[in-house]
């Protein structure tokens, strides 16, 4: 049965003029390169792929690191694990005494500074400190040659576009966007100088998919894609290297997701993964291996239009879960104060 089906189909091919069998063969040449090719070069990235030496940068000779958001989750971790390679950090953040706990975690044999900074206000302090502080670095020949834009908001829940006040629209464009611009400026102009640098810009899947519900963080994150893109073609030829981290989901207090799982990994493995193979010369990458087989899928395989409605129907839910979470703590706010009504 197989064999007279396999001489029917190779019957039917040498029956196809030879500009329509060559065409066909090209197209389809064209497509298995771009897919598996891309598939390929993942799986060749997560195990033989060469990884980061932080030397280049400065690592145990005056090198520095600045991460923003440096007080929780992923950032925290940028912190934590960039000190473990050697590298001193500033860390900054709004809460002190988190950054405090932070600083206490660090590797011992690196030097570390605190600067209170909200990214959010322009005429925050915390701007002119990190000014001082880069200018006292290059005054001792010491230099900041990784930044990390890792501050970022998000919604409490997912909200129709009508429903976000024009607050919490500002908020999450001043700190994914707009801050994370301010804070380039400052430190790129003495990259570009020394040719010499990392800067490190958490973007999210919401940036590579449209996601209905989250449309501002979504907008955000898009912008910074491309934004870190664009300026990375920019930097790259004159010896600095941007890179826009395509992140799914990671167990932080943002995610709201608890346990960690082989699609949600904890901030220390999903950063761990960051810091082995950044610095690569990718303008935009997936760091952590599940996350890439889910762009991958993104791009190869769904379409657009597929991968919106999935990530709608889940944003869906999650909004009616906390819809319902919402109105249970209320409903048991209201009997509380009845109670203690009934009381007095
Ligand atoms: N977790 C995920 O699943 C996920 C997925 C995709 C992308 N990301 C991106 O990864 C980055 C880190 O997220 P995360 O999950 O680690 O969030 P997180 O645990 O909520 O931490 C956010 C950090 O940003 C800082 N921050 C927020 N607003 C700030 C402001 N106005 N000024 C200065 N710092 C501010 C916070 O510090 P203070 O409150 O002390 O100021 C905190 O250290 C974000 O850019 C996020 O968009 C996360």
């Amino acid at each position: 049965m197989a064999p007279a089906l396999i001489n029917a189909i190779i019957q039917d091919i040498i029956r196809i003029p030879y500009p329509i069998f060559f065409f066909i063969l090209f197209v389809g040449v064209i497509a298995s390169y771009r897919v598996f090719g891309s598939a390929l070069s993942l799986l060749y990235k997560f195990t033989y792929g060469k990884k980061t030496n932080f030397a280049k940068y400065g690592a145990r000779k005056g090198g520095w690191a600045l991460v923003t958001g440096a007080s929780d989750g992923i950032g925290k971790q940028f912190a934590i694990q960039l000190s473990q390679k050697g590298m001193n950090v500033i860390l900054a953040a709004r809460r002190k005494e988190k950054l405090d706990e932070v600083a206490a975690a660090l590797a011992k044999d690196v030097e570390h500074k605190i600067v209170i900074l909200d990214v959010s206000d322009p005429s925050h302090q915390g701007w002119t400190d990190i000014v001082e502080l880069q200018k006292e670095l290059e005054s001792k020949e010491q230099k900041i040659s990784v930044l990390v834009n890792n501050a970022g908001v998000s919604y409490d829940f997912p909200t129709p576009f009508e429903e976000l006040t024009q607050e919490k629209s500002d908020q999450i464009i001043d700190v994914n966007c707009k801050a994370v611009m301010r804070i380039t400026r400052i430190i790129m102009p003495a990259m570009l100088a020394r040719k010499n640098g990392l800067v490190l810009n958490l973007g999210s899947c919401v940036g590579q998919i449209p996601v209905a519900y989250l449309a501002v963080y979504s907008g955000s994150k898009g912008f910074l894609k491309y934004w870190s893109m664009a300026v990375g073609q920019e930097a790259k030829e004159k010896g600095v290297q941007f890179e826009n981290l395509n992140t799914w989901f990671v167990s932080t207090a943002m995610s709201k997701i608890r346990k960690a799982t082989w699609d949600v990994p904890t901030a220390d493995d999903y950063v761990r993964h960051v810091l082995s193979y950044c610095g690569q010369g990718h303008l935009s990458w997936t760091p952590y291996p599940s996350h890439a087989l889910f762009a991958w899928i993104v791009d190869n395989v769904a379409s657009r239009r597929q991968a919106m409605e999935w990530f709608w129907n889940s944003q869906k839910a999650i909004r009616e879960f906390a819809l319902a979470k919402k109105k249970k703590k209320m409903e048991e706010a209201r009997k509380a104060a009845e109670e203690a009504a009934a009381k007095a």
